[in-house]
């Protein structure tokens, strides 16, 4: 059945480029002859009936701006049968025969029920700083906050060099290590502490070990939130027993690394797949996310995309241990 009219809408933790994706999938949809319906509140707003039409001008002007013009949320009805049920009906009165949504692991995984449920053509456009998702070499976000974090810990380090202290950053992540391993290695740090290496090893005990502070007065290592890790204040706690001859302070970076102006970077992302999601839908693409892959687009199941536990390039690893001695 040919698609007239695509719903689109974001859910779960925000991130930067979002309102770029939005802006891409509207256009392009719009230029393909389709209509295109915003959802408010990501799936509740299915529920709760917030659906408005969109036209090219209501995506003006938002391509430089953070958030979601859409706005977000977790929803808990959307788990239920029930919920879904509501929510199919709302697209149904509204004409909305196809989804594009926007957002992370745990988005993707609703999308993929409900597509599953209800026979809908959904494409999913990976929206997340934590740059999780397995299929696609980068997220929507993650090269934002990555620059976010990397401005925070240049401030820091002018107080850790001048008190010469040792200081643990915490970053976001929900269990990923991208944005600390890269971010430490971005922001010139002595180390991180991520959760996919946890398991294999004691970090921390390596990393005094290893005389990391031998060359240097003051230190700064990004720690990945997770209970795996301990979080930054877990760490710091350690050491304190441990280690008491290090001052130590710590430093939780927070929802600001969710905030700001999307790099050029992910704007331009976020537009090509804006435009791969709706080519994937008119070339009768169905629960696949858009991915990038050696920067060529790609159709990943949502399956895939989920299912799949993103590996670190352990080459990153290698680099942030030598270039931090
Ligand atoms: O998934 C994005 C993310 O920012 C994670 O890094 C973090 O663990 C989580 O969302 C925080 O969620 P919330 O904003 O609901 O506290």
């Amino acid at each position: 059945m040919p698609i007239n009219c695509v719903g689109i809408l974001t859910s779960g933790g925000d991130a930067p480029g979002m309102n770029a994706a939005i802006r891409a999938v509207t256009r392009s949809a719009i230029y393909n002859g389709l209509r295109v319906k915003g959802i408010y509140r990501g799936y509740k707003g299915m529920i709760t009936d917030e659906i408005v039409e969109f036209k090219t001008q209501n995506v003006s002007n938002i391509i430089q701006r953070g958030g979601t013009i859409l706005k977000t949320a977790r929803c808990a009805e959307f788990k239920t049968p029930e919920g879904r049920k509501q929510a199919y009906d709302k697209l149904v009165e509204h004409g909305i025969d196809a989804l594009v949504v926007i957002g992370g692991d745990g988005s993707l995984t609703g999308a993929r029920i409900f597509a599953e449920e209800y026979n809908l053509p959904i494409v999913g456009l990976p929206g997340t700083i934590d740059n999780d998702l397995f299929g696609t070499d980068v997220t929507i976000g993650y090269d934002t906050a990555l620059n976010t974090i990397m401005e925070c810990v240049d401030k820091i380090r002018d107080t850790a060099t001048s008190h010469e202290r040792l200081f643990f950053i915490e970053v976001m992540g929900r269990d990923a290590g991208f944005l600390a391993l890269n971010g430490a290695i971005a922001s010139g740090a002595e180390a991180a502490i991520i959760p996919e290496i946890s398991l294999e090893k004691d970090q921390l005990a390596e990393m005094i070990e290893t005389g990391f502070r031998k060359s240097k007065n003051s230190s700064i290592v990004l720690v990945a939130e997770s209970d795996v890790t301990g979080g930054a204040m877990g760490v710091a706690e350690r050491v304190k027993k441990e280690y008491p001859q290090f001052d130590v302070r710590v430093s939780i970076l927070g929802h600001l690394q969710r905030g700001g102006s999307p790099s050029a970077q992910d704007r331009i992302l976020a537009t090509r797949m804006g435009v791969a999601a709706i080519d994937a839908l008119l070339d009768g693409q169905r629960n696949v996310m858009i991915g990038v892959q050696n920067d060529q687009i790609v159709n990943v199941p949502f399956s895939k995309a989920i299912k799949n536990d993103k590996p670190i390039n352990r080459d990153l690893l290698n680099a942030l241990r030598i270039s931090s001695i």
